[in-house]
């Protein structure tokens, strides 16, 4: 179970969501704290660990042409700066361990185009290699996509869309009760690659039934 920091509260530390274990102090600023995990806004001042995390082929591989490759400093510069550009709600996220290490990323976008699609938000994240395996993932999209429904009462349907041999990732979705829809068969071409594209949804009804 999540707590929630956005309401003023006193700083815990990290180790366990008790306290226990760990100095660091989890910022008033994380959005909610789990038991493995917090997400809050970037900072300038995570670009150094946003880009070590980031550049690598594991994780480039099964993100769009738009993700940088290799990965600079000034790549993940022109990212957070980006994110801060971001109209509100800007949903947008570092995910730190609760010793306060950048593990990965989590962004909830908005969909390009149509104002038809306007209570849709896109999921998209990765995790450093290092990081992959302790669940950090799955506890993050949980609870990310709960506190979205909650917080954004306009939000209809968050959806994600996998490539079709990126197992780690459908299942984390799956866990998280999204469901899926449909595979849109050879829909992307990366590294000379032909993918099916696997889209997962999730209405605010697959959660609160
Ligand atoms: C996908 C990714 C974010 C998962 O991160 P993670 O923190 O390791 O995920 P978790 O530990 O929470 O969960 C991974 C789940 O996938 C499972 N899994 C891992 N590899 C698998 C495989 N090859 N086949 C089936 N399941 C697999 C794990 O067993 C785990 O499930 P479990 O909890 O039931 O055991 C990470 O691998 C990553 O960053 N990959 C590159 C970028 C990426 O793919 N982003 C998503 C684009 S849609």
């Amino acid at each position: 179970m999540a707590t929630e920091t956005n309401t003023p509260t006193p700083p815990m530390t990290g180790g366990n969501p008790s306290g226990a274990g760990s100095k660091h102090t989890i910022p008033s600023t994380a959005i909610f704290v789990t038991e493995k995990c917090y997400l809050r806004r970037y900072e300038v001042s995570d670009a150094e660990a946003l880009a070590e995390a980031a550049n690598d082929p594991e994780i480039v591989k099964y993100m769009r042409s738009s993700f940088p490759s290799p990965y600079s400093l000034a790549d993940a510069h022109a990212f957070i700066a980006h994110c801060h550009s971001l109209p509100a709600p800007a949903l947008s996220f570092g995910v730190f361990t609760l010793q306060g290490e950048l593990a990965g990323s989590m962004s909830l976008d908005s969909p390009k185009g149509d104002l038809i699609y306007a209570g849709t938000r896109e999921l998209g994240y990765f995790v450093a290699r290092k990081f992959w395996g302790r669940g950090i993932t799955s506890e993050a999209v949980q609870e990310l996509t709960r506190w979205a429904f909650a917080k954004i009462p306009d939000l209809l349907r968050i959806e994600a869309a996998v490539s079709e041999p990126n197992m780690a990732s459908q299942r984390v979705l799956q866990k998280a009760g999204f469901v899926k829809e449909g595979t849109r068969r050879l829909a992307t071409v990366k590294n000379g690659e032909q993918n099916g594209e696997v889209i997962f949804g999730l209405i605010r009804t697959d959660i609160e039934a």
